[in-house]
């Protein structure tokens, strides 16, 4: 059973400056609610017991979000009002299952996976970028049943535009095991279009082994100067390890750029 999530949260959001000089991007609201509770409702759904966030000294702002009882139990002594009661229940119920850990350096993905080794128990995990909404479906259950089903390794996949694709991971695909999920055998981080094996990205969700941690140890930073998490399957995949590609049902929305953060909204707001 996968029981334990972890959701990378130190990166600079530079795409989204100058909001992110001073705001961490994924506290703001699309259509009214924070990026970052769509993302742990979709883990509450799937079944997450524990939640692991990667934070830094900049992104505290997040941390306080969530940690701000006497701040609410003074308002609501003094108003009583049931809108603010039922959002501070929200923020508890959020609360309780959220773990913090820091990464005070943005080394890149696979550095931020790193920080949690100590916290995660069983032999797979889920993990989720705040930046990747998937809306209509509940991606992570879906991928936590394809685990359950092949006893593997699954991520998030979508066929995107060739003109796009130095900007994701990309796979090669090996074999169809069923209408929505292939095995693969390689994974290139942000390729040139003449290097790519498809036109198949990896989207923000993944269903890692905890054995990847000893991989990640290993690893120099590559593309960019930053440690991907996309090298460090790579390593296990050289060695047998089962990873399948999951072709989700459900709308990717990118709220990671100011023209996908619009999109979102507008999107959201027509559920
Ligand atoms: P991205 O590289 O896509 O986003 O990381 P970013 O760094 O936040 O923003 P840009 O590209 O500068 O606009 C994907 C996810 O991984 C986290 C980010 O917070 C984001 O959620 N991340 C990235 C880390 O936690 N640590 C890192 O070192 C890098």
């Amino acid at each position: 059973m996968i029981k334990q999530a972890i959701i990378p949260l130190a990166g600079l959001g530079t795409r989204l400056l100058p909001l992110t000089s001073v705001f961490a991007k994924e506290l703001l609201p699309i259509n009214g609610k924070p990026g970052i509770e769509y993302i742990l409702d979709e883990c509450i759904e799937a079944g997450i017991k524990e939640i692991v966030f990667i934070i830094s000294k900049k992104k505290e702002m997040i941390k306080n979000y969530f940690n701000n009882d006497k701040f609410y139990k003074d308002i609501i002594k003094k108003k009583k009002d049931p809108r603010i009661i039922k959002e501070y229940k929200k923020i508890l119920k959020y609360k309780k299952i959220i773990k913090f850990v820091y990464q005070n350096k943005p080394l890149g993905t696979g550095d931020a996976v790193l920080k949690t080794k100590n916290y995660i128990k069983d032999k797979y995990f889920l993990m989720l970028l705040p930046d990747d909404l998937i809306i209509k479906y509940n991606c992570s259950k879906s991928m936590i049943d394809v685990h359950k089903r092949y006893n593997s390794s699954v991520m998030a996949s979508m066929t995107v535009n060739k003109k796009t694709i130095s900007r994701w991971g990309v796979y090669k695909l090996i074999k169809k095991l069923d209408k929505k999920n292939f095995l693969i055998n390689d994974v290139i981080e942000k390729p040139s279009l003449n290097k790519a094996p498809s036109n198949k990205a990896v989207i923000g969700r993944y269903i890692l082994p905890k054995k990847i941690f000893s991989k990640l140890q290993k690893l120099t930073p590559g593309k960019g100067g930053e440690i991907h998490i996309t090298d460090a399957i790579q390593l296990l995949i050289n060695e047998n390890e089962k990873f399948i590609a999951h072709n989700f049902s459900g709308k990717y929305l990118d709220c990671g750029s100011m023209q996908g953060y619009i999109k979102s909204n507008f999107e959201i707001s027509k559920l």
